[in-house]
């Protein structure tokens, strides 16, 4: 891909350390965002999803040792800002929202107020300026009456409307990077349709490049552009959204395609979950992560961690078993 990327990522690293432990949670992974792009990161609960984008938030916990070639997001190296250059940059061009929306929220504070305060913080403009945009803000994510919304408490919304209030907060900055982790996993199959839509329409609406952080694969297939399948702090296999629904190469990701629910399954066909449990991370296996659990798994990948096999310009896996595959073969 030749288009410039705004976010680009390489060699990440990431290990916590406690209790005389080494968790090492994210190892070597590359990633680029592009401009306007919804770039979906997927893996079960522990893979480093989490980490890896608030490594590039800059919000992990002093126990954490981050270590990478380059983290630039739009032509600035994360790695040597400031405290206060980074809390500029965040909040404003780079943003996170979380799974709880109620944990970012001041139960005491009422909606408006919290507009407010994000508006005014990153922009020059009056209370009542950022008032209004605020209201323009909660209209626009779909919250009816916002002009009264914005007089209450957080704990008379639902969670689907606090989720959006999150989004209207997160993007009346106009960020360029909005990174949403697990947005829609506490809240039902319904409104998650309709706060991942809503993602969607704002990414167009404002040209805003957007990472989906989640765990489940069925969230991402109508929603990204490009998908990077991570587990035990690696990126698996990275590919566009067709490569990695219609040709998917390594078998975390056909395991995880295989788990997702489908009304086409007939009577008596189950989903099928992947048995095993990740690895540890205080001492990760040497060779594959996925070896433990993975039926095509040789003596070889119990030992050595394979390097990238490129299918595409835009299609990698990091598999032995990918070795003799083609690119766009299918599986
Ligand atoms: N503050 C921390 N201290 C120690 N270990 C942590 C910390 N935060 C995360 N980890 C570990 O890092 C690994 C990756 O976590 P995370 O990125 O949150 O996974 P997920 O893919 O579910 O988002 C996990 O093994 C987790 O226990
Ligand atoms: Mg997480």
């Amino acid at each position: 891909m030749s288009k410039n990327s705004i976010l680009e990522v390489k060699n990440l690293n990431v290990s916590f350390h406690s209790r005389g432990q080494q968790v090492k949670a994210v190892r070597g992974v590359d990633l680029q965002v592009y401009p306007g792009e919804i770039l979906g990161i997927v893996g079960e609960s522990g893979s480093g999803k989490s980490v890896t984008m608030k490594a590039v938030m800059g919000i992990l916990p002093e126990n954490a040792k981050i270590q990478a070639d380059k983290m630039d997001f739009e032509g600035r190296e994360l790695l040597s800002l400031r405290p206060d250059e980074y809390r500029k940059i965040r909040g404003k061009e780079l943003t996170m929202i979380f799974q709880d929306p109620m944990t970012a929220l001041n139960p005491l504070k009422k909606i408006g107020k919290h507009l407010e305060e994000v508006i005014m913080r990153h922009s020059k403009c009056s209370k009542a300026e950022a008032w209004n945009k605020g209201v323009e803000m909660l209209r626009l994510v779909g919250i009816p009456m916002p002009e009264e919304r914005m007089k209450q408490y957080p704990h008379e919304f639902s969670g689907g409307m606090r989720q959006r209030v999150l989004i209207a907060m997160a993007l009346s900055c106009e960020p360029s990077l909005l990174i949403a982790d697990e947005p829609t996993t506490a809240l039902d199959v319904t409104i998650q349709a309709q706060i991942l839509d809503l993602l969607v329409e704002m990414k167009e609406k404002y040209n805003t490049s957007i990472v989906l952080i989640t765990h489940d694969m069925g969230v991402v297939a109508n929603v990204c552009n490009r998908i990077a399948i991570m587990y035990g702090g690696l990126i698996m296999e990275c590919g566009t959204t067709d490569e990695i629904f219609y040709s998917p190469k390594h078998p975390y990701t056909k395991a995880l395609l295989r788990s997702i629910p489908r009304l086409d399954l007939e009577e008596g066909e189950r989903l099928q979950s992947i048995p095993g449990l990740p690895p540890s991370l205080v001492n990760p296996p040497a060779g594959c992560p996925f070896a433990q659990r993975c039926q095509q798994a040789t003596e070889l990948c119990h030992t050595l961690l394979p390097e990238y096999k490129q299918f595409s310009p835009s299609h990698k896996a990091m598999c032995f078993a990918c070795e003799g595959q083609e690119g766009g073969a299918g599986k």
